[in-house]
């Protein structure tokens, strides 16, 4: 027999007031040899059970340790890399938005964190195309690359190419997803600049040589019908005097269009002094006034009195901001409307912009034609003497100034127009109209 174990001795003295066991009769020794070793076993049990659970213990604990470790790793990643990161719940509700989010978009994270994604913070919203995506990501686990336009606080629309990933939990089952992407807008517009720079370059040059040959046929017309309207006496016959105030319209009108095109693959004539814009914008408007007054289009002006002096050709601003002024009140509907101009200087990169912005009341612009305004020749007012020349001249303007044309839609509706005169540039670009004249 084993030694008698401690337990099995303290039970022998309460019950049978026994010290040794031998002392008992011999009839009773299977039965407390197998009580005994009953006793040990369980001792045995008991240290193999703690050693496992020291074990399983420490394991957990290192375990634990990688996950945070990977966790950390992870985040530090997502908060510091130069991409947007997005986690989802199962409902798209918004559970993580890192610091590269925020930063682009102008919210904090109070703004975001348990949002509906889908409804406050993308073009479409729910139902819309990247909803679907991600039902179909959450349906059928499939994890698709796609683009779609976020918004920022301010209405600003940002266009990001998103990769996705599944979350799970520890069963295996989803419960959200993790999005990164690459806010892809500005490689986009200097894509499409790219594109609209070098298709301006061939319309230009294809319709100044057609411009050139046309223009005097065009002159010779205008002068002989002006003759005839002036010199001759018709007496009573009422026709052809009116038939030749037509003509004479139809030929101003392509004079008028010849002349826009001469004035877009002309190599430019400029005349460049430090001015100041305000009074610019001031005097454009004068010009219009009248006609805006009939049409009950009010301005409301918003200028800088502290505005720097830019180097720019006035009376090639006087045409951009009169074009501008004109494609703002032709959106407008009869009852008229607001066109408010604001300028503000902005710090940029290596130096400062002036900045224009004309905004109006209008109907804005229909997105499907967003991409082809600056098209010459591109107008959606064809019946009503719109030559599509307005928006490539400005333009054109802008970019002999160094400066950069921006047209999106307002959130409460009509257009807003954004001009940037570098002041640096300029200065610059002056030396070099200097050294070219
Ligand atoms: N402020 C605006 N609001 C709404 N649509 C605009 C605005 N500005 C421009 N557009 C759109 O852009 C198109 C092109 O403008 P652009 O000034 O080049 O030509 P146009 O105004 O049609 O003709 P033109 O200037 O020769 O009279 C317009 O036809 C219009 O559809
Ligand atoms: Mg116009």
């Amino acid at each position: 027999m084993r030694p008698v174990h401690s337990l099995l001795k303290r039970q022998l003295k309460r019950h049978l007031n026994v010290e040794d066991p031998g002392a008992l009769p011999p009839e009773w020794r299977p039965f407390l040899e197998s009580i005994n070793e009953a006793y040990h076993q369980s001792d045995a049990d008991r240290v193999m059970i703690e050693r496992s659970m020291e074990l399983s213990s420490q394991e957990l604990l290192s375990i634990n340790a990688l996950t945070k470790e990977r966790e950390r790793r992870l985040r530090t990643l997502l908060e510091n890399v130069s991409l947007v990161a997005v986690g989802l719940d199962k409902d798209g509700r918004v559970e993580y938005a890192n610091p590269f989010y925020l930063k682009l978009t102008g919210f904090s994270e109070a703004d975001v964190l348990g949002q509906p994604w889908f409804d406050r913070f993308v073009v479409g919203g729910t139902g819309g195309q990247t909803h679907q995506a991600f039902r179909r990501i959450m349906e059928s686990e499939f994890f698709p690359q796609y683009e779609n336009v976020i918004l920022r606080k301010d209405g600003e629309e940002r266009r990001i190419s998103w990769n996705t990933t599944l979350l799970r939990d520890e069963k295996g089952d989803i419960i959200g997803t993790l999005s990164i992407g690459e806010d892809i807008t500005d490689k986009l517009k200097l894509q499409q600049q790219m594109i609209d720079n070098e298709k301006a370059r061939t319309i230009a040059q294809l319709a100044g040589g057609v411009a050139h040959e046309v223009k005097n046929p065009l002159a010779v017309l205008l002068q002989g019908l002006e003759y005839f309207i002036r010199q001759i006496d018709f007496g009573d016959n009422k026709i052809i005097p009116a038939i030749l105030k037509d003509m004479q319209h139809a030929v101003l009108r392509a004079d008028s269009i010849i002349k826009g095109l001469l004035d877009l693959s002309r190599p430019p004539q400029m005349s460049l002094k430090p001015e100041n814009i305000n009074p610019i914008l001031e005097n454009s408007y004068l010009l219009l006034k009248n006609n805006f007054d009939r049409r009950h289009i009010r301005l409301e002006w918003k200028l800088d009195p502290a505005l720097p002096m830019v180097v720019v050709d006035k009376e090639k601003l006087l045409q951009v901001f009169i074009n501008l002024f004109n494609n703002a009140s032709e959106a407008m509907s009869q009852g008229g409307g607001v066109i408010t101009v604001c300028t503000s200087t902005v710090k940029s990169e290596g130096g400062h912009c002036v900045v224009t912005v004309i905004e109006d009341t209008g109907s804005g612009i229909p997105p499907d034609v967003m991409s082809r305004i600056f098209d010459p020749f591109f107008t959606t007012k064809r019946g009503q003497g719109g030559t599509g020349l307005g928006l490539p001249i400005v333009k054109n303007i802008m970019q002999l100034h160094g400066g950069t044309i921006e047209i999106r839609n307002r959130k409460e509706g009509g257009a807003h127009v954004r001009l940037e005169f570098p002041v640096r540039k300029i200065n610059q670009m002056a030396m070099g109209f200097a050294e070219q004249g």
